[in-house]
């Protein structure tokens, strides 16, 4: 059985389903924070919480855990700078509370979220794997920090780990089952489609004088679905004896806010209004990954390549919130 931390939320919810359409047997653990009982329709739900490592032993005495994906994470970049206490408890202390009991437990493959941003300011695009990773924020570091622990463990225990570094995840469940949703929301595309339903008056623009075509920030756009699949092709790499690897996960293609309001605004058919404000801190002007590794050992190749596929999935969903 595959074991889903986090798999109440956002993307641990989607690889549920996924998992169980390719006929894996799963347990989902979430401590309900942010996740959504409600997105666990498939395989068996444990409430628990990785800070209570006692929770985490009952789950793995209950089941014959094969293998771990880990989703839960605390992931916003702003908040991290404000409170990184909370983000490394959370994103590090627990996870390591969950490596304890694997090993207790001789459970030695592990599929991990980490992220784009333990990279820190691009000194080139794409960004491939071996880029250097000099993460800017809290959130960025302790990522940084599990992977560099599995590494180790790696090394040293006959653990074998797959880190994936997702770039911007976005879209939703085709079939409109489960899908983004964030509290508080602060990512791009769900705040845009707020403002197409008329649930806030506008979008606003965080910088419009980036260094980029026209001005605005650009990010790679990537579909939790595809994300999902990527998941699932890391799990059979483990299960068939490949060593611990990393892999980038994007579309490699950048699009800016502009151009994501614009798409947004064709797809719904809505007027979206624009507010045009000064930059949100923190924030790089380009992030565009390569995920050729990814695509070459893994054989992976996203579905979702464009974004007004993406933002069609998004809006399937969102409308109906
Ligand atoms: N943006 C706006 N207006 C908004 C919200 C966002 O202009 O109301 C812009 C941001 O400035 C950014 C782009 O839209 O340029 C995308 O922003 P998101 O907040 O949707 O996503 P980020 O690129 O900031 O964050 C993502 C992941 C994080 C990860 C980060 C790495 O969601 O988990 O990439 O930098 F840490």
């Amino acid at each position: 059985m595959i074991l889903i931390v986090g798999g109440a939320g956002y993307i641990g919810s989607q690889m549920n389903k996924r998992l169980n359409i390719q006929g894996y047997e799963t347990i989902v653990f979430d401590n309900l924070s942010y996740g959504h009982r409600e997105f666990v329709k498939w395989g068996i739900f444990e409430r628990g919480d990785l800070g209570n490592i006692e929770d985490i032993r009952r789950v793995f005495k209950k089941y014959p855990i094969e293998a771990v994906m880990h989703f839960a994470a605390f992931t916003y970049v702003g908040e991290s700078v404000e409170n990184p206490q909370k983000y490394y408890l959370n994103n590090l202390r627990n996870t390591l509370n969950l490596l304890e009991v694997m090993l207790e437990n001789d459970v030695k493959q592990f599929v991990f979220s980490s992220t784009c941003a333990t990279y820190g300011n691009p000194q080139e695009i794409p960004i491939t794997e071996d880029h250097p990773q000099n993460p800017i924020n809290p959130y960025g570091r302790g990522k940084l920090m599990v992977e560099q622990i599995l590494s180790d463990y790696s090394a040293a225990y006959n653990f074998r780990y797959v880190s994936l570094r997702y770039f911007n995840a976005s879209g939703a469940d085709p079939d409109s089952e489960i899908g983004e949703l964030h509290q508080p929301e602060t990512h791009l595309i769900p705040l845009i489609l707020d403002a197409a339903i008329g649930k806030r008056e506008n979008i606003q623009i965080f910088g419009t004088d980036y260094d980029t075509p026209d001005g605005t920030c650009v990010r790679d756009y990537i579909h939790v679905l595809d994300l999902a699949e990527a998941h699932i092709k890391a799990l059979k790499y483990l299960e068939n004896g490949g060593k611990s690897e990393m892999f980038n996960l994007g579309n490699g293609n950048g699009f800016s806010v502009r151009e994501v309001i614009e798409t947004a605004q064709r797809i719904t058919s809505k007027e979206i209004k624009v507010v045009e404000v000064d930059r949100r801190p923190g924030d790089p002007p380009v992030l565009v990954g390569s995920s050729k590794k990814a695509r070459e050992v893994l054989d992976w190749e996203p579905e979702y390549n464009d974004l007004s596929s993406i933002i069609e999935t998004a809006w399937n969903w969102h409308k109906k919130l």
